[in-house]
């Protein structure tokens, strides 16, 4: 029989959102506050994927809000992209974290956390069929690109899909956030930026 968690997801992206919403696949729903979805036009051409949500993300229910999302669209901001126009997502929905105090301390999802979720970013990649995909991280990176993908040896070079779809991948925007030293810090978000770029330049 057909229980929620286990029909495969269908249909638009809205109902897509709703499924994942009731998601059982793994039980990261259930200290979670909620499903965090992907966000962003069905008509995008452009998916930007990341690693899970952080305590923000998970309060808010959208991607990307808290201090890795303000990064990011600093980013985009300098590059002149508009973040409206892209569809953001995850590779898992749901937040993970230890409770420390008052504190929820971000925990990575383990792979079979990450294999359950991947319907939803199949689901999402299947509907919205972009042209392009840009890996936030190594998490991301693996998923689109496979597991022996070296983030720090391959950042920034495009890969071909097939179909005349392609991706790159960059590091994560927290990791800039993490950089130990100033100047560190400054130039490895000159680098993200570089990296971002292959979205304006134009085609080879
Ligand atoms: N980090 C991510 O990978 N995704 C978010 O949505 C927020 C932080």
């Amino acid at each position: 029989v057909d229980t929620p968690d286990e029909a495969l997801p269908h249909g638009s992206l809205r109902e897509l959102r709703k499924q994942a919403h009731d998601c059982r696949r793994c039980e990261l729903w259930k200290p979670a506050t909620q499903t965090v979805f992907g966000e962003g036009p069905s008509d995008a051409r452009i998916m930007l994927i990341g690693e899970q949500p952080g305590d923000q993300e998970d309060l808010a229910g959208k991607p990307f809000v808290g201090p890795a999302g303000r990064m990011l669209d600093q980013a985009l901001v300098e590059i002149g992209l508009d973040r409206k126009q892209l569809y953001v997502t995850n590779t898992v929905k749901h937040f993970k974290f230890e409770p420390r105090g008052k504190f929820r301390l971000h925990k990575r999802a383990d792979s079979r956390e990450q294999h359950a979720c991947r319907v939803w970013l199949d689901a999402e990649l299947e509907k919205l069929q972009p042209e392009t995909i840009v890996c936030l991280g190594s998490m991301a990176a693996s998923a689109i690109l496979g597991s022996s993908f070296k983030l720090l040896e391959q950042r920034g070079q495009w890969h071909e899909l097939g179909d005349g779809r392609r991706a790159f991948a960059t590091v994560h925007p927290s990791y800039l956030l993490r950089v130990p030293g100033e100047q560190e810090r400054a130039q490895a978000y000159r680098d993200f930026v570089r990296d971002l770029r292959l979205l304006t330049a134009a085609s080879p």
